[in-house]
């Protein structure tokens, strides 16, 4: 069994770095209950199905095992707070990450200190919805989307969407932010921006988005970061059954 090495502990990332893992949700939580604060744990007890419960606390571990790399802080010690809209981030570190899962697989961003955020979805086979478009997008974005030919539009949807969905959970205020709001970028061949914001001129011009669908098999998906400049790499994770094997737990400073 082998234990996935993403780098030496405490490894600092360079400014303006955004290091992406694509991962699978596969396990269940008595492999990794032991890496897990007592809260996680209270909430993967309130799951209704047991696979939600699973991937939640399989995404945990993966999420705590990945910053142990970049804090060098001992993944079971590792202490989240959370946004008045529920964003989780480090209590202490200037580590940032954003988190993104659709059915079984995981995307988690981190950076040094930046704004970030990320979204994931699984490219559906049907065609798009209309009646979602027209409640969730933007005139502008629904406008651009229907004058798209029928095969363009279901993956234009789902650029959309991710954009969309990057850039609010950057913001971390979830759908407090109205969605009619602001505009990005869908069509083919354009480059993902945010173009509008209703309560700034100047805010896109603070915004960079990335499409990191090419890779993400099978799904579309996006990363949203407050900068001028970016450099986005993204990295797949193999198995991560092996990676939970349970070794000697860290003495953890009180909170
Ligand atoms: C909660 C929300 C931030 C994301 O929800 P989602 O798309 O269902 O889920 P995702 O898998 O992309 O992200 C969930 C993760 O985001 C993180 N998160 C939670 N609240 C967050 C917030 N306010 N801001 C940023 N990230 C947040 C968490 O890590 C969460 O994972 P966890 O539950 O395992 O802790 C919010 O944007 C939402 O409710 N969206 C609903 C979907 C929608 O209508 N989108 C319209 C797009 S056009």
């Amino acid at each position: 069994m082998s234990v996935p090495v993403v780098g030496p502990s405490g490894r600092q990332l360079p400014e303006g770095s955004i290091e992406v893992w694509l991962a699978s949700l596969h396990g269940e939580l008595d492999e990794v209950r032991h890496i897990l604060s007592r809260d996680e744990l209270d909430r993967a007890s309130r799951y209704h199905f047991d696979r939600d419960r699973d991937r939640f606390a399989v995404g945990r571990a993966l999420l705590r095992t990945l910053l142990e790399q970049y804090t060098g802080e001992p993944r079971e010690c590792i202490r989240f707070a959370y946004g008045p809209y529920g964003k989780p981030r480090l209590a202490t570190g200037s580590t940032t990450f954003n988190v993104s899962h659709s059915e079984d697989v995981a995307l988690f961003a981190f950076s040094r200190g930046l704004e970030i955020g990320v979204d994931i979805e699984a490219a559906p086979s049907r065609p798009t919805d209309r009646d979602v478009a027209a409640r969730f997008f933007s005139p502008l974005e629904a406008h651009t989307l229907f004058g798209l030919s029928l095969e363009q539009q279901s993956r234009a949807f789902l650029s959309c969407w991710t954009r969309k969905e990057a850039f609010i959970k950057a913001r971390g205020e979830g759908l407090s932010l109205p969605l009619q709001d602001f505009d990005v970028t869908l069509a083919p061949g354009v480059s993902p921006a945010l173009v509008r914001t209703a309560w700034s001129a100047t805010e896109p011009a603070d915004w960079l988005l990335f499409d990191i669908s090419e890779d993400c098999p099978g799904c579309v998906a996006a990363v949203a970061v407050r900068a001028a400049h970016a450099v986005v790499s993204v990295r797949r994770l193999g198995s991560w059954a092996a990676g939970f094997e349970p070794r000697s737990l860290a003495l953890c400073a009180p909170s």
